[in-house]
This record gives structure tokens, C-alpha cells and sequence, in this order.
């Protein structure tokens, strides 16, 4: 039974999913991934979402890739429609019991990503969805080809919908600002981010830059031009590390607006707080001296998980740079009724 509003266009937001049935359980509870993504899949269907976006590191492929990719294919079938890209993961370079992103490309092609490319451009309603191949062959870090800025470009030029989404797997914009660290920068950052960004914001018709890799939850606008321009820099969670996070993203008259969804598992979210805590991206985190607690940090305030997104500028409270809090939302809905 679908829930979606008539006319509105409802997107998921799945990222990092890391499913394997050979997982550990590390900061990320990868001896759970499985259960958690079937349950999202459940959910999706649920509520009726028109395409389910998989934003890379669908699958952990460690230890089993080919189990990994098999388990991911078929829960995810259970979808009328998903379209995936690539992640760092996928695209590791092969080792024992791993895949190649060329096996994983051929499993799934036409679901996003073909044989051929592993980037897609889609139609779903008045909102076209792009997306990219941001991955590198050996390493971590994130790096958008001539090629694939070319193919953008001409998907961003030729769009005939209202809105345009973009996926990819990498950050274009540093969600731990104004703190800065390397290690972060050249692990988590698409290197050449500056031209893929002025490219994005070139079209006025891009709403969002959806990503991952760093599992946590940010919603920022970025290449503004004052208070006009730019877009938001839509950062998911991993629903197998806390905060468990997926994302429902409506598209209606007046924005976007961002639901946060989280896997109908008893006790999974306390298990995977505790389990984060000890991985190397809180010890690091530890050392930016940041005032936000490393917990506060991945799992986001409240406007980087429930809010609406108006489609031509950013929340008020967002433009004038102050910390949106619930008082301060209720303010922000206020101003856009
Ligand atoms: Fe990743």
C-alpha cells in the first residue's frame, strides 16, 4: 500500500548499506546489515516511494563479495524501481573473495549503473536524477573524470524537469567545517570538488547533491551567491552505523521535504552508539576540538534529518549562519507559510 501524496514525486536515500552476510561487527554492525536493509527495503515498499537511490557501498565486499552482491541484488529486486552507483567499495581493487565493479556493474545493469558506465540519468516525475561515478580505483578518496564532468554537463543541459537531483558517493563540500583535517579531506572529498560544484551550480534547476561514504547526517546549502543560488549538500548516514539513517526525500510544491527513516530493529540503534564510538573516525574526530560530541556530530540536528527544504534558498535560519534548533525551525516554518 503506497502512501505517497498524489503528485508529488517521493525519493529514498539509501546509502552505505555495507550489506554482507559474513559481516563483523566493527563501529559499523555489519553482522547486522542484512536484517537492516531488508527492513528498509519493507519500508520503501511501504510507503510507496517512486525510486529508491543507492548511493554506493551497497555492498561491503570484504570477505564475500560475490555472496554480498547476490543478498544486495535480490532484496533490493524486491523494489518496482531503484537505480544505483558506486562506491568505494565496489570499486576496490580485486582481492581474494572480493568483486569488481565490473561484476557488480554487470548484475545490476540498467538499475542506474550498465555494463558500459557507471553513471545514469533518469526521469522520475518533474525531478531528473543523475548519478555519478565519483570512485578511484585503490584508494578511498573521491575524483570526478573528465569524462564524467562531461556526461553531467550534457545531463544538467538536457533536463527537460523542474528539479534535478545529483547522486554520487563522495562529499563535495567538508560537513565538519569550520574544522579542518586532512586525513578527512583525502579520504572523504572528491579531490577536483571546486569544478564539479561551479558545474552543479551552474544549473539554476539543481536542488540537491545527495552523498555518503562518511556516514553521518548534514544537510547544507553550498555555492550560494549571497542569499540566491546553489544548492544543498544532502549528507545520508549509514543504516548499518549509528545513527542507522536513510532518507526519504518528497518533492511538493514548496521544497523537499526530508524524512528520516531508521530500521524497526529493537535495540539496534543503542548497540550501534556504543559500537561507533570506538571506531578510528570518532578518535579522529576527537582531535578537531569541535563542541559538538562525536555522537551529536554523525547523527545530525534536527534540520539535517526532518525539515523542508524550500527549493530556491535555504531555511532563513540557515542564511543567517546561526545553528537551527527546534525553536528556531518552528520559526523557519513559520517565515515559509
Ligand atoms: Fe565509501
Amino acid at each position: 500500500m503506497g502512501t505517497a501524496t498524489p503528485g508529488e514525486v517521493l525519493l529514498a536515500h539509501i546509502t552505505d548499506a555495507h550489506v554482507t552476510p559474513r559481516g563483523r561487527a566493527t563501529a559499523v554492525l555489519k553482522h547486522q546489515s542484512v536484517p537492516i536493509f531488508e527492513d528498509l527495503i519493507q519500508q520503501l515498499l511501504d510507503r510507496g516511494v517512486d525510486a529508491a537511490l543507492f548511493g554506493g557501498d551497497n555492498i561491503d565486499n570484504r570477505d564475500s563479495g560475490a555472496e554480498d552482491l547476490e543478498i544486495f541484488a535480490r532484496l533490493a529486486e524486491r523494489l518496482p524501481r531503484f537505480h544505483c552507483i558506486l562506491g568505494n567499495h565496489e570499486a576496490d581493487s580485486k582481492k581474494p573473495n572480493q568483486i569488481t565493479r565490473e561484476e557488480f556493474a554487470a548484475r545490476l545493469a540498467g538499475r542506474g549503473i550498465t555494463a558500459e558506465r557507471y553513471c545514469f540519468s533518469e526521469g522520475v516525475g518533474n525531478v531528473r536524477v543523475i548519478g555519478i561515478d565519483t570512485t578511484l580505483v585503490g584508494t578511498h578518496g573521491g575524483y570526478v573524470s573528465p569524462r564524467m564532468m562531461q556526461y553531467l554537463a550534457k545531463e544538467l543541459r538536457q533536463a527537460e524537469e523542474d528539479h534535478i537531483v545529483v547522486l554520487g558517493h563522495h562529499l563535495l563540500y567538508r560537513t565538519w567545517e569550520p574544522h579542518v583535517l586532512q586525513a578527512w579531506d583525502q579520504e572523504y572529498l572528491v579531490g577536483n570538488r571546486a569544478e564539479v560544484t561551479a558545474l552543479l551550480a551552474s544549473s539554476p534547476k539543481v536542488r540537491a547533491y545527495l552523498c555518503g561514504h562518511h556516514h553521518a547526517s548534514r544537510i547544507q546549502r553550498i555555492a550560494a551567491r549571497g542569499h540566491t543560488g546553489g544548492f544543498y549538500h544532502i549528507l545520508t548516514a549509514s543504516p548499518a552505523a549509528f545513527p542507522h539513517h536513510a532518507r526519504l526525500l518528497a518533492f511538493r510544491a514548496d521544497g523537499i521535504h526530508v524524512e528520516t527513516l531508521q530500521p524497526r530493529i529493537p535495540g539496534i540503534v543503542e548497540a550501534g552508539r556504543e559500537a561507533v564510538l570506538v571506531g578510528r573516525k570518532a578518535r579522529r574526530y576527537a582531535t578537531l576540538g569541535s563542541s559538538q560530541t562525536f555522537l551529536e556530530y554523525v547523527e545530525g540536528r534536527q534540520s539535517d534529518n526532518e525539515i523542508i527544504l524550500p527549493y530556491d534558498a535555504a531555511p532563513i535560519a540557515e542564511r543567517r549562519g546561526i545553528s537551527v534548533t527546534s525553536s528556531a525551525r518552528a520559526m523557519v516554518l513559520e517565515t515559509m507559510r
